[in-house]
């Protein structure tokens, strides 16, 4: 595994927030990509899609992921004010959620090359020289269209490619199939590989097999120190020190109502694993006050000082 060899934080609609991604940040990731945003609501000026584009400065490089289908709606959404801010943008073509694919978004592109093309072709022109990458999946149900469509990205305008090695059939069931990573790794373009990453063994295997980096999803929940141990770097993570940090940086965007409620979730991956974790979990499902989450946390960590800090 070269210097050269990337990882990336995935993106994950509902997780990965300017203060998550802030957080893999400390711990060396070397991309990351927010969660998607409709490029529809950003042209239109939807307040919250815009909001979603708020980043913390020292996050760097980090790029932001676009969904839609209309090429020329694609690419007014990268040339608002707002997303100045991100070093590129890019393109979910692999979203199997319902909602978004029978709106011919994410992974609907798959089935409509031409229009995929299109798509990224608008997009790299309107960033004018910044990067673009494309996310998708292996296919539809199969694998057999995969290499072309990657071949397709490159020849569209493509930077890179994060290839999700599922295809939308599977949605998260079963394994990450890498089998044609060799074959897309050749197409010309860096291709980063997604999906099940938690171990360096397997990002050396990765990149043995062609990859240029790893992108990771879940395996970073409550653990944003995995970059680190992706590689071989030592780190020092504080649960409760992380736990407070992610909501007070959601403090300076959002008021305390939904930062209560995004922490919920956060505060389950933290402490998932942990003995005794699952009950400060449950209880912070119906809190109505961040103080109501954060307490139950402190207390948890003075009664279980061993369980706060992870070293390596
Ligand atoms: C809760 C959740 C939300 C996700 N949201 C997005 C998203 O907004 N955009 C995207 O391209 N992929 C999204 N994904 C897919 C991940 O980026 C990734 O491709 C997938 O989880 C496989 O990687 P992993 O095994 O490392 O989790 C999401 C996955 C999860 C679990």
């Amino acid at each position: 595994m070269s210097a050269e060899f990337k990882t990336v934080l995935a993106p994950m609609a509902g997780y990965t927030d300017f203060a998550f991604r802030a957080i893999c940040r400390d711990y060396g990731v070397d991309l990351t990509v927010t969660e998607m945003v409709s490029s529809k609501a950003l042209v239109m000026g939807n307040a919250l899609s815009r909001r979603m584009l708020y980043r913390e400065g020292a996050d760097k490089p980090s790029f932001c992921q676009i969904f839609g289908h209309e090429p020329n709606v694609m690419a007014a959404s990268v040339q608002i004010p707002e997303m100045s801010v991100y070093e590129g943008v890019d393109i979910n073509m692999g979203c199997p959620v319902r909602k978004i694919v029978s709106s011919g978004d994410g992974s609907a592109l798959l089935e409509n090359v031409p229009l995929a093309s299109r798509c990224i072709s608008a997009v790299k022109l309107a960033l004018k020289g910044k990067p673009l990458s494309v996310k998708f999946r292996l296919g539809v149900s199969d694998s057999s269209q995969a290499v072309d469509f990657a071949k397709m990205c490159a020849d569209s305008g493509a930077d890179f490619i994060t290839v999700h090695f599922r295809t939308r059939k599977q949605m998260y069931s079963g394994s990450a199939d890498y089998s044609l990573l060799p074959k897309i790794a050749k197409i010309g373009i860096p291709v980063i590989a997604n999906g099940d990453v938690a171990s360096r063994e397997q990002c050396l295997r990765l990149s043995d097999m062609g990859a240029s980096g790893v992108a990771v999803g879940r395996g970073a929940l409550g653990r944003p120190y995995l970059f680190s141990e992706l590689q071989g770097k030592s780190f020092r993570f504080d649960v409760l020190d992380a736990i407070v940090r992610h909501a007070e940086l959601l403090l300076k965007v959002f008021d305390e109502r939904v930062v209560a409620n995004e922490m919920k979730k956060h505060v389950a991956a933290y402490l998932k694993g942990k003995r005794n974790g699952k009950s400060v979990a449950i209880a912070a499902m119906s809190a109505h006050t961040l103080a109501e989450i954060l307490t139950p946390c402190r207390i948890f960590f003075e009664t279980y000082p061993d369980l706060r800090s992870i070293e390596q």
